[in-house]
């Protein structure tokens, strides 16, 4: 879960705004990127993305003063593609994950430390719920994806707690029964639960086929010098990132602009200690690709 903003000043840092651009922030999330992105336009133009259609409502609000400077779209930035039509923009941002606000929301269902129900989807328009997922897949099914995506050893024990606890009724009542299933050892840092319910997560929103759509497609809509930054917070989100600009730098259509990856400083993680997973990652368009590739 992210508190706000990390990593700002570097993504506006690595983006190196030109005040006449075109910007795009896939997760718009409170706006925070996107207010500081907007401050240092004047001809220039934001596109904000979010799949939370919540987060767009309560941004309109809050970025109104910026008027046609600023356009919204509600849906997934694995569509980024088609959202930007012929556009082609100086920079692309994207800051994995949950907001705060999303977190906080009992009736969201992202959290165990509040009761909610079990939901857990960021565009509230989709069908697939974590209730679907807890309630009615099976065994193998559960424990397959909550060793991939919580990376979580004792994924069938786990897995197994949850058949035999149906029906589950909300997310208190799971991470409860997770708990049970493995308990906390002294030297576990994290709730018992916190793997299971961040694999559940992913797999209700698709996080990580999304993801790869973004990151395939992503890199050939940047304006050539166009620069793109993706904030992740855990493993498998970097691991994709790290890989994918690999494999652009490789076609030579994305060149790095640093050496190692990018952490917050020991002063933002004093501050808020939620930022000290979060990475971050930024390339630029060559200037020599901006052909079509296949
Ligand atoms: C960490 S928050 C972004 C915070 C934002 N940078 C700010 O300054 O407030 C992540 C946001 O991305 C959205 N999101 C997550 N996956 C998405 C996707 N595939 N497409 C579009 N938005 C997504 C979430 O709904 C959430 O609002």
């Amino acid at each position: 879960m992210a508190h706000y903003p990390v990593l700002l000043n570097e993504v506006l840092e690595y983006l190196s705004i030109d005040a006449s651009g075109l910007y795009v922030d896939c997760t718009l999330g409170e706006s925070h990127y996107a207010e500081a992105i907007l401050a240092r336009l004047d001809t220039g133009r934001l596109i904000a993305i979010d799949r939370d259609r919540d987060a767009i409502e309560s941004a309109r609000r809050r970025l109104s003063e910026w008027g046609e400077r600023v356009s919204f779209h509600h849906g997934s930035y694995g569509d980024i593609e088609t959202m930007l039509g012929a556009e082609r923009p100086q920079g692309i941002v994207a800051d994995l994950g949950l907001s705060r606000g999303q977190f906080e929301t009992p009736e969201r269902g992202f959290s165990f430390q509040q009761n909610g129900p079990l939901d857990m989807r960021m565009d509230r328009t989709q069908q697939l719920t974590a209730a679907t997922i807890v309630n009615h897949y099976d065994e193998r099914e559960i424990a397959d994806l909550i060793y991939g995506f919580g990376e979580e050893r004792r994924s069938r024990r786990i897995a197994k707690a949850i058949v035999r606890g149906r029906p589950i009724r909300d997310t208190v009542h799971l991470a409860g029964i997770v708990a049970r299933a493995v308990p906390r050892t002294p030297r576990m840092k994290i709730h018992p639960a916190t793997k299971t319910f961040q694999a559940i997560r992913i797999a209700v929103n698709a996080e990580l086929e999304e993801l790869d759509r973004f990151l395939e497609t992503a890199p050939l809509l940047l304006a050539p010098g166009g620069r793109m930054a993706v904030v992740s917070f855990h493993s498998l989100e970097d691991r994709r990132v790290k890989q994918a600009f690999r494999g652009w730098q490789a076609r030579e259509v994305l060149e790095p602009l640093h050496k190692r990856v990018v952490r917050p400083t020991d002063q933002e993680i004093a501050e808020n200690p939620a930022s000290r997973s979060a990475k971050l990652r930024a390339a630029e368009r060559t200037l020599n690709s901006w052909l079509p590739l296949n």
